[in-house]
């Protein structure tokens, strides 16, 4: 494995994974274990961000507590990635969601930009780019590429199953992106679905299966 990816070996993790996982796991609660995952997730993967001092009086003497120092963006990949937004979102009520949508093109196999209204300067000083399911990696790749190209200096990429190809993918491109992530399977199957994964993660969320 690449010294950039950090699998989760956290107890609750792996148990919500592995309800996330079985086939009788209706969309409601499907999506409350994207939400819960996805917040644990970001908790490992927020674990540097820079912080400074900042005054605090509490009830019995005044001390030096700490605040964040970095302006968080949360970049869902459609449409399987909006789910995880909320879980996030309750850790870090002020972070920017910002979207960027892209389809592949059928004929050259390639990710097209449809939607992206980014500002010409960003807004933000780290990206946690959200996808439950790291498959062929071309779209984290591509939305990470947009993230750089607007100016974003420090980008973590947050999923939930990653394929050895995608992660491969992802890392030969932006090799100084973290991948956090809540497991590795074995492979992609010749529909690019992961194996043994979840399913289609869209479909189990928006009960379109
Ligand atoms: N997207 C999904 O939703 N599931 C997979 O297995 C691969 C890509």
């Amino acid at each position: 494995m690449y010294p950039n990816v950090f699998p989760s070996s956290h107890p609750l993790v792996l148990h919500k994974v592995t309800l996330l996982r079985d086939i009788d796991t209706e969309p409601k609660k499907f999506r409350e274990l994207i939400r819960e995952i996805s917040a644990l997730l970001a908790y490992e993967a927020t674990s540097d961000l820079l912080t400074m001092p900042r005054d605090v009086e509490t009830p019995l003497a005044p001390m030096v507590g700490a605040e964040l120092r970095e302006k968080i963006g949360l970049v869902p990949i459609l449409r399987a990635g909006l789910g995880m937004v909320e879980g996030v979102w309750e850790l870090m009520p002020t972070a920017e969601v910002w979207h960027i949508g892209l389809y592949r093109d059928e004929r050259t196999l390639k990710p097209v930009e449809y939607y992206n209204k980014l500002p010409i300067e960003p807004t933000v000083s780290v990206c946690l780019v959200l996808d439950p399911m790291l498959a062929t990696g071309g779209s984290a790749t591509a939305t990470i590429s947009v993230l750089k190209r607007w100016g974003v200096k420090k980008i973590k990429f947050v999923g939930i199953i990653g394929a050895p190809e995608g992660i491969r993918t992802l890392h030969d491109t932006h090799p100084e992106v973290p991948i956090h992530i809540a497991a590795v399977d074995v492979k992609l199957n010749e529909r690019g679905y992961i194996l043994p994964g979840l399913g289609d993660a869209g479909d189990r969320q928006f009960g379109t299966g």
